[in-house]
């Protein structure tokens, strides 16, 4: 499955989109090239950036040497993701010296969780920035690069009081069929919880939910061109809530008004937090077909002792005992974890309770991260920080543990016959590539004309990231429970 955490670049797959610029009256349009880092929202909201400058005129350029405008969505989870843009801000600057020297002007801008997080800060560690914009007002990016072509330096980390969604429109009927037929919706955004080493609730703000008829209408207008699968997005998505025809609603009712849209075969959410999951959503896993039995649960860690000092509020057995609720509800959900090591003050002994949490739960796949001191977070502050190398040792063991659990999982797939989603071309000629409903990879010999739709694949092999599969004529067979087949 893709990492969360990928670096995803936006770019046209053709240098030669001038599609999505209907109204560009400009006798050359300007070339557009957005590279957006962490998580899977910053790609959502990077694909409402080129809709929004498309509308403008701007069309995809296929790399940054070619853009008259470079957007970097950033990531400031760790420190590492965040030291990544300031070198890769580095390169920009020589791009632009020497696209200059041939006579052509190009606007660097910074947007997302880094630009709110260091706002003007970012001028002053590299001058060759144009705009800076973060997560919450880039709706205002046609504006901001017209006043950046007068003034020097444009900063806009507001909150503002207006809704971004309200002035972003929908996205373009061929946008969204070269995007493919699995598409992201942020339905939540931001959060309260303050984990204390979390830099989330000071990037994205306070928790908001955004109204049910806009996403369904947003659904709509994606299914209409062909998405078969959505994942709704929030940094506390199962926090979502909203209001259903008067009366109030949660993200299982949304789950349902998303899946009732003609086209979605598919429903997903992420991030949940295991304080959020209420037994609606638990009951949806039963209850509704088009959600998948696949929920990304992070716990972080398995020590009531480090969960409290991350200020989780839950403690791991009652994260154990929510899981075995989960799974009485759909016997076959898989699931995924966060996982941090090395987080200030973690024994040997938490450690242990992290890796007994992973032993008892058993997950289908995880993320895992040596713990990152961020500055403005109250665990950075802490005098009892872990050293590196126990951090990294740490990290090695957490992830081998990981690691043959999703391989147990992927080898316990062998025989079956399970629902794909064919998403697109294979690795080689003549093959098809789609996902399980555990967000599996899987490769299959058949025709691209069955992209978009949802075939029945036995599964024949696992590789190491893939499964291997061949159409089949018989239906999917009923369900096996996790544990039970690992
Ligand atoms: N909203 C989600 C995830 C937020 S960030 C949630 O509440 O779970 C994604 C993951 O990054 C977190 O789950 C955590 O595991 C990791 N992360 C966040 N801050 C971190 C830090 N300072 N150091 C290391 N990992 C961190
Ligand atoms: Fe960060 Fe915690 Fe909020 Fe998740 S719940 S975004 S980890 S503060
Ligand atoms: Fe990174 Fe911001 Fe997402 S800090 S993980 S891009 S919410």
């Amino acid at each position: 499955m893709m990492s969360q955490f990928d670096n995803v670049t936006m770019a046209a797959d053709e240098a030669t989109d001038c599609g999505f610029g209907e109204s560009a009256p400009a006798p050359r349009a300007r070339k557009l090239f957005v590279q957006s880092f962490g998580c899977q929202m910053n790609v959502y909201d990077a694909q409402r950036m080129t809709d929004l400058l498309g509308a403008e005129g701007y069309v995809e350029a296929p790399a940054a040497a070619e853009a008259d405008l470079v957007i970097l969505n950033t990531c400031h989870i760790r420190e590492r993701a965040s030291e990544k843009i300031f070198s890769e801000l580095g390169r920009l600057r020589e791009l632009k010296i020497e696209r200059a020297q041939a006579g052509a002007a190009t606007q660097i801008v910074v947007a997302g969780c880094v630009a709110q997080a260091e706002g003007a800060e970012i001028y002053r560690r590299q001058s060759a920035v144009d705009v800076v914009v973060g997560p919450q007002s880039y709706h205002r990016l046609p504006e901001l690069l017209r006043r950046a072509e007068r003034e020097n330096r444009v900063l806009d980390t507001d909150f503002p009081a207006e809704d971004k969604f309200d002035f972003l429109g929908l996205p373009a009927p061929h946008q969204i069929r070269k995007r493919g037929v699995s598409a992201f919706v942020t339905v939540q955004e931001g959060c309260d919880k303050f984990c204390t080493f979390c830099v989330v609730p000071y990037t994205r703000g306070a928790e908001m939910s955004r109204p049910l008829g806009a996403i369904v209408g947003e659904v709509a207008a994606l299914a209409a061109a062909g998405v078969r699968e959505i994942t709704l997005l929030g940094q506390n998505v199962n926090a979502w809530h909203g209001d259903a025809d008067g009366s109030p609603a949660s993200l299982a009712r949304l789950c349902a008004a998303v899946a009732d849209v003609p086209g979605v075969a598919r429903v997903r959410y992420t991030t949940s937090h295991p304080n959020d999951m209420d037994d609606a959503l638990i009951e949806a896993h039963r209850s509704q077909a088009a959600l998948m039995p696949f929920l990304h649960l992070p716990v972080q860690s398995g020590s009531d002792k480090i969960l409290a000092a991350m200020n989780r509020r839950h403690t791991s057995a009652a994260y154990i005992a929510l899981i075995e609720k989960i799974r009485a509800a759909r016997p076959d959900i898989a699931l995924s974890s966060d996982f941090i090591v090395g987080f200030p003050g973690e024994s040997e002994e938490d450690f242990a309770r992290t890796l007994a949490l992973i032993e008892e739960t058993r997950f289908a796949s995880a993320f895992s991260f040596k713990y990152s001191a961020r500055p403005g977070t109250p665990a950075a502050d802490s005098a009892q920080q872990v050293e590196e190398a126990v951090k990294t040792e740490r990290l090695a063991r957490l992830q081998a543990l990981i690691e043959s659990q999703r391989q147990a999982f992927n080898r316990a797939m062998v025989g079956r016959t399970v629902d794909i989603l064919i998403e697109k071309r294979g690795r080689h000629a003549g093959q098809i590539a789609g996902k399980t409903p555990y967000l599996q990879p899987v490769q299959i010999d058949g025709d691209a004309s069955l992209i978009g739709s949802v075939v029945a694949v036995e599964i024949v092999a696992t590789g190491a990231n893939s499964l291997f599969g061949r159409l089949a004529q018989s239906r999917p067979e009923p369900v096996q429970t996790m544990r039970g087949s690992v």
